[in-house]
């Protein structure tokens, strides 16, 4: 007997950017295999069909795996019509979670696009609704034009770039928060050496370090790897809970801005 997932049951994801093609099939295909349940993908990432594939191939009851995909900027006008693409690719009826890919605010189509969703939620062709990139600001205005909050925001949290007010923030609006390039994708803050000091007491990699500190926060990471042994590793660390000093610790790491990634001027589409 199989029983239906939802995102509350899951603390970690799979992420499949920039991942394409084959690639992208045999990570996930390995990824459901060592035990992943939440693949987060998106429209703009150009890998549904991949995913599908290995979603397919698993041989997993698709009610235990949640198809999580996101609506790309140049859609917010066409919410009915990326829904029905999204679902053909990736080869499923329904969506565990579709999220607003960026609010795109220069555009200011979301709030009506959230809506558009909500009307798809209804029917059964997705069972929760989330954004990404949503500041303060965007939940407000969705639930001014909608009376909605959405069931999970995904964001750029990493220890490098912790924004607590935001985390907050969110907590408060019971909404949960996943966070995207969790590892900041495998850059410096892995060598960073409050990391790597409480990697070592631990006996544990960095990596995991990493990821214990977004799961002991209450954050959801979306950690990609092509590499069975590094995803053993990471769906392994959401199981460890470090010290409020640890977690000091590796807060304490100098903080970077958002650059590029400011949701407020960010026209990905
Ligand atoms: N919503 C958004 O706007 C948004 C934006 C960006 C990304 N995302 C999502 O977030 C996912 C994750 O972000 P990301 O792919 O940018 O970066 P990431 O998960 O932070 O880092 C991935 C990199 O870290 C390496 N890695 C994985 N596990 C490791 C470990 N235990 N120790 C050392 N290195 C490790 C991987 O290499 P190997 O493959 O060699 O292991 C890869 O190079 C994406 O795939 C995508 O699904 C969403």
């Amino acid at each position: 007997m199989t029983t239906q997932r939802n995102l509350a049951s899951v603390q970690i994801g799979f992420g499949t950017s920039p991942l394409k093609g084959d690639e992208a099939t045999k990570a996930v295909e390995s990824a459901l295999a060592v035990g992943y349940r939440l693949i987060d993908t998106a429209t703009k990432y150009e890998n549904e069909e991949a995913v599908g594939r290995a979603i397919a191939a698993s041989g997993i009851p698709r009610e235990e795996i949640l198809v999580q995909t996101k609506l790309r900027g140049h859609d917010h006008g066409d919410v009915r019509g990326a829904l029905e693409r999204s679902l053909e690719w990736l080869g499923v009826e329904y969506l565990d979670s579709w999220m607003i890919h960026w609010p795109l605010p220069m555009v200011g189509l979301y709030p009506k696009a959230f809506e558009q969703m909500a009307l798809a939620q209804e029917e059964g062709l997705v069972r929760e609704l989330g954004v990404s990139n949503f500041l303060p600001e965007h939940l407000d205005a969705v639930k001014e034009a909608t009376g909605l909050v959405p069931a999970v925001d995904q964001l750029q949290f990493d220890p490098g770039l912790t924004r607590p007010e935001l985390r907050a923030e969110l907590t408060t609006r019971g909404i949960q928060a996943q966070s995207w390039s969790p590892l900041a994708r495998g850059g410096e803050v892995l060598n960073a050496k409050p990391v790597v000091e409480v990697a070592l007491a631990r006996g544990i990699t960095t990596g995991q370090t990493i990821l214990a500190w977004h799961h002991s926060l209450g954050i959801v990471p979306i950690a990609r790897s092509t590499n069975a042994q590094r995803q053993r590793e990471n769906l392994e660390a959401v199981k460890i809970e470090l010290t409020a000093e640890e977690m000091t610790k590796i807060s304490s790491l100098p903080q970077r801005g958002l650059g590029d990634f400011d949701p407020r001027t960010r026209d990905e589409r």
